[in-house]
C-alpha cells in the first residue's frame, strides 16, 4: 500500500517479533516498543527540513546542517507514551504534547480525556505517535485537534497499522506522512487489528 511508509529494517522487525508475541511479559514489551519507537521515529524525521549553520570544529570552520524547526511528540495516551519511552535518548531536545485518548468499546469512537499541548503549533513539525492505528479514529481526532490548534505539518508514527486506518487516515490527512513498521491483515469485529499485538496500552502498562 503507497499511502504509508513501512519500515522493513530488520531490527524493526525483529522488536515487532517481540511485541507480538503473546508470552512478551510487560517489562520486556515496553523495552522492545520503546527501541522500535526510536527506529520509527528516526524514519519521521528523515525527510525534515534542515538548515545549515557554521561551527568551528577544534581544527577548522564547517558549515553543518541542524534541524530547521522544533520537533513536537505528540503520544496519544495510554500507549503512545510507550512508543516514545526511549525518545529522550535520540531527541532530546523535542517538546512533548500529551493527547488523553481512550476508544468506546461499542462504537469504537475516542474520547479526549487530556490535552496538554503548547501553543502557537505552526512552529512545530509535530509527530502524532500512538503503536496502534486500528479504524484511524484516534490519529484522525489528534490530527484535527492539532489543525484547530495551529498545526501546519504534521506526520504520524505507529509500530502496527490496519489497511482500514491507513486508508481513513490518509483521507482525513491527504498529505502527511503515514511511518508504520507494519501493515496487518485486518480489523477484527471489536476493532482489534490482527494478527495484531492485543490491547497495546494493556500489555505496555499492565493493566
Ligand atoms: C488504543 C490505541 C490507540 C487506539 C487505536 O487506545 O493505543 O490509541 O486504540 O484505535 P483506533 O485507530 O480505532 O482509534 P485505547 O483506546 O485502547 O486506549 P489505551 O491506550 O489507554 O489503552
Ligand atoms: N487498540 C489496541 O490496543 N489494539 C488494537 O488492536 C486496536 C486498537
Amino acid at each position: 500500500m503507497k499511502d504509508c511508509t513501512l519500515i522493513d529494517h530488520p531490527l524493526a522487525q525483529a522488536r515487532l517479533a517481540t511485541i507480538r508475541d503473546k508470552r512478551t511479559n510487560t517489562e520486556l514489551f515496553r523495552r522492545a516498543l520503546g527501541q522500535l519507537g526510536l527506529i520509527i521515529l528516526q524514519e519521521a524525521i528523515r525527510d525534515m527540513d534542515t538548515k545549515s549553520k557554521r561551527i568551528q570544529t577544534p581544527l577548522s570552520q564547517t558549515k553543518a546542517q541542524v534541524l530547521a524547526r522544533d520537533i513536537l511528540l505528540v503520544p496519544i495516551l495510554r500507549a503512545g507514551q510507550g512508543l516514545i519511552g526511549l525518545a529522550d535518548q535520540l531527541l532530546p531536545e523535542a517538546q512533548i504534547g500529551y493527547l488523553g485518548m481512550v476508544r468506546d468499546e461499542q462504537s469504537l469512537e475516542p474520547e479526549t480525556y487530556l490535552e496538554k499541548i503548547p501553543r502557537r503549533l505552526g512552529r512545530f513539525e509535530i509527530i502524532v505517535c500512538d503503536p496502534m492505528l486500528a479504524t484511524g479514529g484516534s490519529a484522525i481526532a489528534a490530527g484535527r485537534l492539532l489543525e484547530k490548534r495551529g498545526a501546519k505539518r504534521l506526520k504520524f508514527m505507529h509500530a502496527l497499522a490496519s489497511p482500514e486506518g491507513v486508508r481513513a487516515l490518509r483521507k482525513a490527512f491527504p498529505k502527511a506522512s503515514i511511518i508504520t513498521a507494519a501493515l496487518d491483515d485486518c480489523l477484527n469485529e471489536k476493532g482489534y487489528i490482527v494478527p495484531g499485538l492485543g490491547d497495546a496500552g494493556d500489555r505496555c502498562f499492565g493493566c
